[in-house]
């Protein structure tokens, strides 16, 4: 069903057929072919609100709506495979409507213009994109969420500035994941509502002659109101803009998260293995284990970044209202969506089956270093002496017991009395890993019984989606 002999669709001002690179260069239809269910949807809601306002016949009404049916039965069969001298889905669809239907396909476009039309293509697209996304951020949560349920005690080492700083419970960790996670989810939605506005009925730019009603299609469609002016309706791409935006946020937790897994993969902190179902090997080491998985997501990260800073220069300097230049807008927007879905999924599939965190050596991990120093300036401040006095004194502890080649807890109850007679024998008790991190027991710290309120919180917040 190609229409590669026809001529352009465009007006009889036009003497000659379009030089054959030109058309190619011109045309959007072999990526804007992905809009076609939608434009298929909004131009039923079109032919319905021509008959609806007597602009066209209802008989003609319903021919138009059935022969979109068919192209949509078409295309998903297989067979509609538009040319580039359709030059866009817009076009190809409504010719293909006038071979089925004749004459009364070319009453379709009455009343509207290509640029009200891939305005709210484009819009719908997104909205369903929207919620793809917002599910696959919710399983995600619910796999994160899953282990950390599981790994509630399992201690980890907490680092600023990629030092030891205090230790964690493992769940602490990935909990902080399904936060940004979840802030993902709310700016979708925020962007969900300045996507949900209706453009149809702008015209190419100053509104129809037609008594139309725009009201009417918004409804048929479900968006949840129209744009009050038809030069922003025509021209507005900040929904795209604010998607890709979104999306690079997702692409930023993503992509920490990526990091993490890399680093705590390697051989110098060995805290995950990766199961041979999420890494691959090298061509030439055998004993290579690589974590290509999150090497990927860390390095796709930069591609939707790239798509926002296309689509923001993309707008700076547009006049008002329709140019071609927003022709960009869909490659940019298609792609940042295949991306990020992409990535969603296969941080999902990694954490759900994908690796595997050794917990002995975590909690070798944790005894081993200085991380308790805090808890120690603690116990003192709790026993009266001011916070910052005893800090100075651990500092002191900690240098010494350096130089000697000794822990916190290798010191004996007669070198801690030393330093300052409040010292008592449950400084043991205080400065194990695991009484460390039961300790930090203020709202959104890292104690067990913060984070199995966490996890509960999250668990119910999943729930009533
Ligand atoms: N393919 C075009 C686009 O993606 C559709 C709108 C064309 N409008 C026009 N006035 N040439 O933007």
């Amino acid at each position: 069903m190609s229409n590669e002999s026809q001529p352009q669709t465009w007006s009889q001002r036009f003497e000659s057929v379009l030089h054959p690179a030109i058309a190619r260069f011109n045309a959007s239809i072999e990526f804007d072919i992905a809009l076609i269910e939608y434009d298929i949807t909004g131009s039923q809601a079109h032919a319905t609100m021509l008959a609806q306002t007597g602009i066209i016949s209802s008989e003609e009404g319903s021919q138009l709506v059935a022969g979109l049916e068919q192209i949509r039965q078409e295309y998903r069969q297989g067979f509609f495979h538009p040319g580039i001298d359709a030059e866009d889905i817009h076009f190809a669809v409504e010719r293909r409507l006038t071979d089925i239907l004749g004459e009364v396909g070319k009453k379709l476009h009455t009343g509207r213009s290509r640029n009200d039309q891939v305005g709210t293509d484009t819009r719908l697209y997104l909205r369903d994109q929207i919620h793809l996304i917002c599910q696959r951020l919710r399983q995600f949560q619910g796999v994160l969420l899953n282990l950390a349920e599981q790994h509630i005690e399992t201690l980890i080492p907490g680092y600023t500035h990629l030092q030891r700083a205090q230790p964690l419970s493992l769940a602490h960790h990935l909990l902080a994941y399904v936060e940004m996670a979840e802030r993902d989810c709310e700016r979708l939605g925020d962007v969900y509502k300045r996507t949900n506005i209706s453009p149809l009925g702008s015209g190419a730019l100053a509104g129809t002659t037609f008594p139309i009603d725009r009201h009417y299609t918004a409804e048929l469609l479900g968006f949840e109101r129209v744009y009050a002016n038809s030069l922003d309706g025509v021209s507005d791409r900040d929904f795209a803009v604010e998607f890709l935006c979104a999306t690079s946020l997702i692409m930023v937790h993503l992509s920490r998260l990526s990091e993490e897994v890399i680093l705590w993969a390697s051989e110098e902190f060995g805290f995950v293995t990766l199961k041979d179902s999420c890494s691959t090997g090298s061509s030439i080491m055998p004993q290579k284990k690589n974590p290509d998985v999150p090497e990927l997501v860390r390095g796709k990260t930069g591609r939707v970044f790239g798509h926002l800073q296309a689509m923001l220069v993309l707008m700076k300097g547009l006049p008002l209202a329709y140019n071609k230049d927003l022709q960009e807008d869909k490659e940019a927007l298609f792609d940042g969506v295949k991306t990020v879905q992409a990535c969603l999924e296969a941080m999902t599939i990694l954490f759900q089956e994908g690796l595997e965190f050794r917990v002995p050596r975590l909690a070798a991990a944790v005894a081993e270093d200085f991380s308790n120093a805090t808890d120690v300036a603690d116990y003192l401040a709790t026993k009266g002496v001011p916070f910052r006095e005893s800090y100075n004194l651990v500092g002191k502890v900690v240098k010494t017991s350096l130089a000697a080649g000794k822990l916190l807890k290798d010191l004996t109850i007669e070198e801690w009395q030393t330093l300052h007679p409040a010292f008592e024998s449950d400084i043991y008790e205080a400065i194990t890993p695991r009484q460390v991190v039961a300790a930090r027991n203020s709202y959104g710290g890292t104690g067990f019984d913060q984070v199995r309120q966490a996890i509960a919180a999250a668990r119910s917040r999943l729930s009533v989606e």
